[in-house]
């Protein structure tokens, strides 16, 4: 999950390093670490600092960072206290070689002790640490060069890795490698200059032109040359280069205090872009419809699927609940929703008309990456629900439809989770339609109803202010409540999980209707309840569970339908949202959710877009 970028070429490595970091520090921020081969006395310069990358930027203030080369790293920690000494770049014994590394080398303790065998003493509690011993150990023993040297010891690695390295003695070749984790190659004039990083957000504001590693492939950059890429085995393989098209003033929270606030926001318009060029006019009828070419050019296999699996993991795990009731409405096929953790090590039964739909924001979320690799390997077809283009799981699934709503910066995903429910909605009013299990009036009314959705969005954000000071009455609170039924459930687990990882509040999502069977014990005047309460078919019957918990002097927030004077007349704090179809709900009631924990968090005081002991994007298992 941390992130990794290299620079070489004409310009000083250092700004280019630093403000890289910046960009991918929302990938993990318990360290931050670079090493810089200097221009003044060709020795390799390494600086790091535990906390962040402002706190590295201190460490190097004042020292030298001359250097044309350099590599950095931006922490999670999986194997190691954040510390100085754990932070990467981690150095070989001779001091030669320096390497960073995302991901997780399974088999480290093996080859610790083998390496301490030959003479070789480890500094930190790392499992990285290791490579960069082996890769020495391997030159030692064959004289090969640095790039050989990689391959050769990477062959002897078990896990995931996305690694750069350098060797002081060479101060114009830098090594790159990966193997589940990502790595990006950003590339200026062909041999001009060259940019490495963990995903593009850095690489973008310098090249449009990037090549993305593919797994067990070794990248050889040399001052001067073009990229080669190479296999494990030695065989020069062909680097393929894509062009990409990143809007830069995504990656700014410009206006916005935080990138949560900005992506919160950013909703009506990024799902207005989700949904271009998808639902278009039909040319005959005039009526709308949904053309997604996944589905039209998969068709036939999507039409043989006799059940359908949902692999995915936290936030985007709350919209594959979502996409179940979508798909399980319109085209009638049952869904299963598997955490994708689980599902990787359960033995899964896969039939081979199963078709597995993979959702992720970042794309490259190892547990997710994994059950569909193992879905697939048992015949599975999958399908990608996807927003990080060109991402490890877009590669991996046999086809895919991006949502399109732009990165997202804060750790706490929002923008991505309505993309991904925006899709998944318009794959089963597509599939739907094409199995004949939808009815036209009422694909058309949906349809239609979604066009509205990110104006209605707007009407929700316009109570900003109010929810804000709602949230600086709770911030007393250790436990919430989020209950929710139907459609509305998997946003009351999403509320729940929003206010946890941002705020430290726990909170729990639950079937309202179950409280009587149990947790209905935990509620108190102490207890805040949030109740998601539109109005659709379970209206009164979430009424009633409402009565339960205000009988046992529970403190309730409810999301309601604009215009209840029931729940109003009820309950002191109310939120109204817009009127819109059951199935589009979600859309709408996640939105105050998401504000509520924001503004919970920023009144603690807590860092909304980096909380503790999280990353954006877990790359590791
Ligand atoms: C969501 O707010 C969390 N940051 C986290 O649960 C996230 O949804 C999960 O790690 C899955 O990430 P992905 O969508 O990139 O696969
Ligand atoms: N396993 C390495 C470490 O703990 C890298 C962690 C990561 O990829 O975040 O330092």
């Amino acid at each position: 999950m941390c992130g990794i970028i290299g620079y070489i070429g004409s310009r000083k490595a250092y700004p280019i390093l630093i403000k890289g970091l910046h960009r991918l520090e929302y990938r993990g921020y318990d360290s931050a670490g670079c090493a810089l081969i200097s221009e003044e006395d060709s020795d390799l310069h390494i600086y790091k600092a535990k906390g962040k990358v402002a706190d590295l930027e201190s460490a190097a203030k004042g020292k030298d960072c001359s250097g044309t080369i350099g590599i950095a790293h931006t922490r999670w920690a999986t194997h190691g206290v954040p510390s100085e000494v754990n932070a990467h770049p981690h150095v070989s014994e001779t001091g030669n070689l320096t390497l960073v590394h995302n991901g997780i080398i399974e088999n480290y303790s093996t080859l610790r002790e083998q390496l301490k065998k030959h003479g070789y003493h480890f500094q930190s509690e790392t499992d990285t640490e290791v490579l960069v011993q082996l890769i020495e150990y391997v030159m030692s023993k064959t004289g090969e060069d640095l790039a050989t040297s990689v391959r050769v010891a990477l062959k002897s690695v078990f896990g995931a890795y996305a690694i750069a390295v350098i060797d002081r003695r060479h101060p114009d070749m830098l090594v790159c490698a990966r193997r589940s984790s990502p790595l990006a190659i950003g590339i200026v004039d062909g041999d001009g200059e060259f940019f490495l990083a963990s995903d593009a957000s850095p690489i973008a504001e310098y090249t449009k032109h990037i090549v993305y590693l593919k797994d067990e492939e070794v990248g050889v950059i040399e001052r001067g040359k073009h990229l080669k890429v190479y296999d494990l085995n030695g065989a020069e393989t062909e680097a393929e280069v894509k062009e990409i098209d990143l809007d830069l003033s995504m990656l700014d929270h410009e206006g916005f205090p935080h990138f949560m606030l900005k992506e919160i926001f950013d909703q009506p318009n990024v799902l207005k872009d989700c949904m271009q060029g998808r639902i278009v006019e039909s040319p005959y009828s005039h009526s709308p419809q949904v053309i997604l070419s996944a589905v039209t050019s998969n068709r036939r296999r999507l039409l043989r699927a006799r059940r359908i699996v949902i692999v995915s993991c936290g936030t985007s795990w709350h919209a594959g609940l979502i996409g179940k009731q979508l798909l399980e409405h319109f085209c009638r096929i049952p869904v299963e929703v598997a955490y994708a953790s689980e599902f990787r090590y359960s033995d899964p039964v896969i039939e081979p008309d199963d078709v597995v739909v993979a959702i992720s924001q970042s794309g490259e979320t190892a547990d997710t990456l994994a059950a569909i690799q193992q879905a697939k390997s048992q015949g599975a077809f999958v399908y990608g629900i996807v927003n990080g283009v060109g991402s490890s799981i877009a590669r991996e699934s046999d086809t895919g439809t991006y949502i399109h709503v732009g990165p997202e910066i804060g750790v706490a995903s929002t923008k991505a989770f309505t993309g991904q429910v925006v899709v998944l909605t318009m794959i089963a009013l597509a599939l739907g339609m094409a199995k004949g299990t939808v009815e036209q009036d009422e694909y058309e009314q949906t349809i239609r109803e979604l066009i509205q959705i990110p104006e209605k969005i707007n009407r929700v954000l316009e109570q900003n202010d109010k929810i804000k000071q709602l949230a600086s009455r709770f911030t007393f609170a250790h436990n919430f409540l989020y209950l929710g039924r139907g459609w509305n459930y998997p946003v009351a687990l999403e509320g729940a999980l929003k206010l946890k990882e941002i705020s430290y509040i726990h909170a729990e999502g639950y079937p309202a209707a179950e409280m009587k069977h149990g947790p209905i014990a935990l509620v108190d005047a102490e207890m805040p309840v949030v109740f998601i309460a539109t109005h659709h078919k379970l209206y009164q019957k979430i009424v009633s569970n409402m009565q339960e918990v205000i009988s046992r002097h529970g403190r309730i927030i409810a999301i309601v339908t604009e215009g209840d004077e029931q729940v109003k007349g009820m309950v002191e704090d109310v939120i109204e949202i817009p009127e819109t179809l059951a199935c589009l709900a979600p859309l709408l009631s996640v939105v105050p959710l998401q504000l509520l924990s924001y503004h919970v968090a920023v009144a603690k005081g807590l860092d909304v877009d980096q909380p503790r002991n999280l990353a954006k994007s877990v790359t590791v298992e």
